[in-house]
């Protein structure tokens, strides 16, 4: 099978889905303080119609899905959903980034659906600067969902930090000190997407940096491999302990070993996070297209996939972080 080679000989194996874009934080990395006005439900993809687009992606060489938001947990029905994708016949694994605060009530069902592992967001470990960024957000809430997942077998965890100069750069090594029990700590690197980035410039902390800064702290970090996006590395100190990942987005971009496709909330394919593509697959589902036609569609999202997202400045600022999907 070739279809799923792009122009530049990326095999594209892995596709994420935004399911809703609605959240109960408002991260300031992700969203503008005033909030964002969700979609009308009518304009989001129903899970039937998200399924008949991950079955013509399956066909044509997706393996791995992954639901983003928002906060996917938002959604009525999140569980049927991930039971309805692990029947498709191709998919290997489906994941999810969450935000944690509903995991103790839906991590047993989503496991026993066959969801595999959960990426949660965790940035700092203080409550007062949780609160600070995500704006609604509570860390023990977050803290009790990490407890939930590891309950529920949902493991590796990985946690998410997206670190910002003056809000949470002095507590990388803490951060990275907790794949002493296995956690996989993931850090990232700050993207100007939307309307919220306005500190961007003075904000933004480049993966080697915070890198260093882990060895300063806590001794050397033992290369691994590369991971899709991530650069990963163990704590020479923790020769058993979980990896950290280093997402340099911007430093350092990973365009060229890029396998992945988004699917908007609002049914849009999305070849590239950081390229204004969008190819509308709602319309022609509503309009009683084919699933040939839908799979042409989902291959036209592979081919029309750019070489490299452009610089900083380039990015579209005409949707936020949280209706593409993080
Ligand atoms: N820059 C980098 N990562 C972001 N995320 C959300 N917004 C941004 C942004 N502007 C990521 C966070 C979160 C996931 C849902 O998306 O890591 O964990
Ligand atoms: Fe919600 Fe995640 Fe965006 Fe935070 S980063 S506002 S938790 S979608």
């Amino acid at each position: 099978m070739t279809e799923n080679i792009d122009r530049f000989g990326r095999r594209i194996t892995y596709l994420r889905i935004s399911v809703t874009d609605r959240c109960n934080f408002r991260c300031i990395y992700c969203m503008p303080a005033s909030g964002v006005s969700w979609q009308p439900h009518a304009e989001i993809l129903r899970y039937e119609e998200i399924i008949r687009v991950v079955r013509a992606a399956a066909t044509l060489g997706i393996r791995k899905v992954r639901l983003t938001g928002g906060e996917p947990l938002v959604r009525d029905g999140i569980v049927d959903l991930v039971a309805s994708i692990s029947d498709i016949s191709g998919i290997e694994e489906i994941t999810l980034t969450t935000n944690g605060t509903l995991l103790p009530h839906y991590a047993k069902d989503l496991a026993h659906a066959g969801l595999a592992r959960v990426n949660i967001s965790l940035d700092t470990l203080r409550p007062d600067r949780f609160r600070q960024i995500t704006r609604l957000g509570s860390l023990n809430d977050t803290l009790a969902g990490i407890r939930a997942a590891q309950e529920a077998g949902l493991v590796p965890i990985k946690l998410n930090a997206v670190v910002m100069r003056g809000i949470n750069d002095d507590e990388v090594a803490d951060l990275a000190a907790m794949t002493k029990d296995n956690f996989q700590v993931r850090f990232i690197e700050w993207m100007p997407i939307g309307t919220s980035n306005v500190d961007f410039g003075s904000r933004f902390v480049p993966g080697d940096e915070v890198r260093a800064h882990i060895e300063e702290s806590l001794g050397s970090l033992e290369p691994l491999r590369e991971e899709g996006p991530a650069r990963v590395y163990r704590l020479s100190r923790f020769p058993q302990g979980g990896q950290i990942g280093f997402i340099s987005t911007f430093s350092s971009p990973f365009c060229a070993t890029c396998n992945r496709i988004r699917l908007t909330a609002d049914g849009k394919l999305r070849p590239c996070l950081l390229s204004p593509i969008e190819i509308d697959v709602k319309a022609p589902l509503r309009a009683g297209a084919t699933d040939e036609e839908i799979r042409r569609l989902v291959l036209s999202g592979i081919e029309r996939k750019p070489l490299a997202h452009g610089v900083a400045s380039d990015v579209p600022r005409n949707r936020e972080m949280s209706q593409i999907g993080g």
